[in-house]
């Protein structure tokens, strides 16, 4: 029997990708999604994918929680997702939550689900589940496996599409201001940087910028070592921690932005390394909606209510 999700969000850009994954799952099945803009539309005309007959709705917190769903996907903004998690919490303590927002990602009482790294015993079961940041997944799966060789922070030079930026307008998404451009923000203290300084518990400098094209990212990554590695070692380490990942692939180019566009997953490579051994140059490429968000919510969604992690994603 499948098991009954409800989505929150459900027309933004994240939104959008989980009702396609959702459909793709027989374990799973969406049972409502919410919308105050798009109320009373039929879901299908968003994504055809989407069970027929479903509706968006407006449902504030206490809607949402009264529904019953066995699991909720929260895909709203930073700051809107708390008090929808803490109604469902209240009425219904049962309920696997994975909230996309940054609203719980730093909150000691959620798990942070980034299963490659976390581990799966750590969120398998798991009720309430924070879904990392697009640009803290692929940082962080370029440092971790030089994490504990780090001589200092490591550096992130990150490029997105602008549909990192969500639906609401502004500058970061707005096509006259991105043409032609390359557009830096946040340039000390952006979220991602104090959320992969808290989970891989190194330092981290990220520098972020969004760019015209609408999906994907890479982070650029610079790392100094308190001790020298070999070119072989420095491929060991990184088959060793991804190799067997369906989710990760270890590539032996560059990645760039097309090569983590549209697919599921990352893709990790560039091992440059300098001739004392001592300095690392790693790029990690994903697609923001997909591996930095709505693939890895339906991972994080399948292992709290214990189904497979993979079906439908691989
Ligand atoms: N975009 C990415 O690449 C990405 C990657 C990783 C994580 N995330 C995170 O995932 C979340 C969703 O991102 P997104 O890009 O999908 O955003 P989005 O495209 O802007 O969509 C936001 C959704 O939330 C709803 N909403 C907005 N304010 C609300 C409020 N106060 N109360 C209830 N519903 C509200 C909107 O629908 P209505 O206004 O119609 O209700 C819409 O469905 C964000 O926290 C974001 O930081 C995004």
């Amino acid at each position: 029997m499948s098991r009954t999700v409800g989505l929150v969000g459900a027309r933004g850009h994240t939104g959008r990708e989980l009702i396609r994954l959702l459909a793709g799952r027989p374990d799973m099945a969406l049972s409502f999604a919410s919308s105050r803009a798009m109320a009373g539309e039929a879901v299908s005309g968003l994504a055809p994918e989407a069970p027929k007959g479903l509706v968006f709705e407006a449902l504030g917190p206490e809607d949402t929680a009264a529904r019953g769903a066995d699991a909720v996907i929260l895909a709203l903004p930073n700051g809107a997702a708390g008090e929808y998690a803490n109604a469902i919490i209240a009425a219904r303590p049962e309920t696997v939550i994975v909230d996309l927002s940054a609203d719980h990602r730093f909150d000691e009482g959620w798990a942070y689900g980034l299963p490659e790294l976390q581990g799966r015993e750590r969120l398998t079961g798991v009720r309430r589940i924070a879904n990392p940041g697009c640009y803290a997944t692929a940082g962080q799966l370029a440092i971790h496996p030089l994490r504990d060789r780090l001589a200092g922070p490591a550096h992130v030079f990150g490029v997105s599409g602008h549909s990192g930026a969500g639906t609401m307008p502004s500058r970061k998404n707005d096509p006259e201001a991105l043409k032609d451009n390359l557009m830096p923000y946040a340039l000390s203290g952006h979220i991602h940087e104090r959320e992969m300084a808290r989970h891989l518990g190194a330092g981290v400098r990220f520098s972020p910028h969004v760019a015209e094209f609408f999906r994907g990212l890479t982070a650029t990554v610079q790392m100094e070592l308190s001790s020298p590695v070999s070119a072989q070692e420095l491929r060991g380490l990184y088959e060793d921690a991804y190799g067997a990942e369906p989710l990760v692939q270890v590539m032996d180019g560059i990645p760039e932005i097309r090569d983590g566009a549209e697919i599921n997953g990352a893709v990790v490579g560039g091992f440059a390394l300098s001739e004392d051994g001592r300095r690392v140059v790693m790029v990690s490429a994903l697609d923001n909606l997909l591996k930095g968000a709505a693939v890895q919510a339906v991972q994080n969604l399948a292992l709290g209510l214990g189904l497979d992690e993979f079906e439908g994603l691989v």
